[in-house]
């Protein structure tokens, strides 16, 4: 069982000004302090980019300095947000980065992580060159491991105009080769939406999450970003030979847990008697419901 924190979109600033409102290094410092101590048995964390609102160098050393507290392996991505020459600067020796791209591969546990630059040129969405492409269907076909993809940009159209007006430019050229290797690929992790989303491409399962910053907020109609006040919170996944769960945790929660003994189900059963209702006590029979 592999079992590892995935946080994205930290936006963090060089000066502790905030980004959209709020103080997203307190709230990268609160996961990352939450995530080790609730689970230190993760095996690594990823960051799937969009580390620096503006791209500061400042901002990416100050991810640097908090990094170093952090006992497990920290993998990080670039999103449109990121200023790739201020993050290298920085991270350029920290992981086998594919230059001039900010990919690379690492094999952990038995599985291959593949992790995908789209960062875009002169926009907020994605673009996978014709390179990276290359570089993805070349490592994916290398791999003699089952993998893991992590991408800054959602991997598919979301049918939400706002967001896919930032999406990647040529879904259908990189779902090609998913296509090719879906047998491979057991579940894509992304960021950039600001949104919890869930689905899959091409037959591969994918899980976005919100940000350290804003959320976002789509009725599937807007063409504007909207965005609300919404908690952030990272995901956990559990990786097993047949399984990827994801679940996700509030780390802003501060009220009190309510932990009670779990319910004896006869006393459930007595709870529906007295409202007159029969709990199920055989299989229901062919004639059910006639
Ligand atoms: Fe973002
Ligand atoms: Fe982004």
């Amino acid at each position: 069982m592999l079992k590892f924190i995935h946080l994205t979109d930290l936006h963090l600033t060089a000066n502790g000004e905030r980004a959209a409102g709020y103080d997203t290094y307190a709230n990268t410092d609160r996961a990352l302090s939450h995530a080790l101590d609730l689970f230190p048995d993760a095996a690594f964390v990823v960051i799937t980019g969009d580390i620096a609102n503006w791209g500061e160098y400042e901002a990416y050393r100050r991810l640097e300095r908090r990094l170093e507290l952090v006992p497990v392996p920290v993998f990080l991505m670039i999103g449109n947000h990121d200023n790739r020459d201020n993050f290298f600067s920085v991270f350029g020796r920290r992981h086998p980065f594919a230059f001039p791209y900010a990919q690379y591969r690492q094999a952990v546990a038995g599985y291959e992580l593949v992790f995908l630059d789209t960062q875009g040129v002169g926009s907020h969405a994605g673009r996978l060159s014709p390179e990276r492409l290359a570089w993805l269907d070349e490592t994916l076909s290398s791999s003699g491991s089952e993998v893991l993809l992590f991408m800054h940009h959602h991997p598919v159209e979301l049918h939400a105009p706002a967001l896919d007006a930032k999406g990647l430019t040529n879904w259908s050229e990189f779902h090609t080769v998913l296509a090719r290797h879906r047998g491979k690929i057991r579940h894509i992790f992304h960021g950039h939406c600001h949104i919890l989303l869930q689905g899959n491409v091409e037959g591969v399962s994918f899980t976005g999450l919100r940000s350290m910053s804003d959320q976002a907020y789509t009725d599937l109609k807007l063409s504007k970003a909207a965005r609300l006040h919404a908690e952030p919170h990272y995901g956990v996944a559990v990786v097993t030979p047949n399984s990827v769960v994801v679940h996700l945790q509030e780390f802003n929660y501060s009220g009190p847990l309510l932990v009670r003994e779990r319910q004896r189900f006869e006393d459930f059963i007595g709870l529906c008697a007295e409202r007159g209702v029969a709990v199920p006590g055989e299989e229901p029979s062919a004639d059910a419901g006639t």
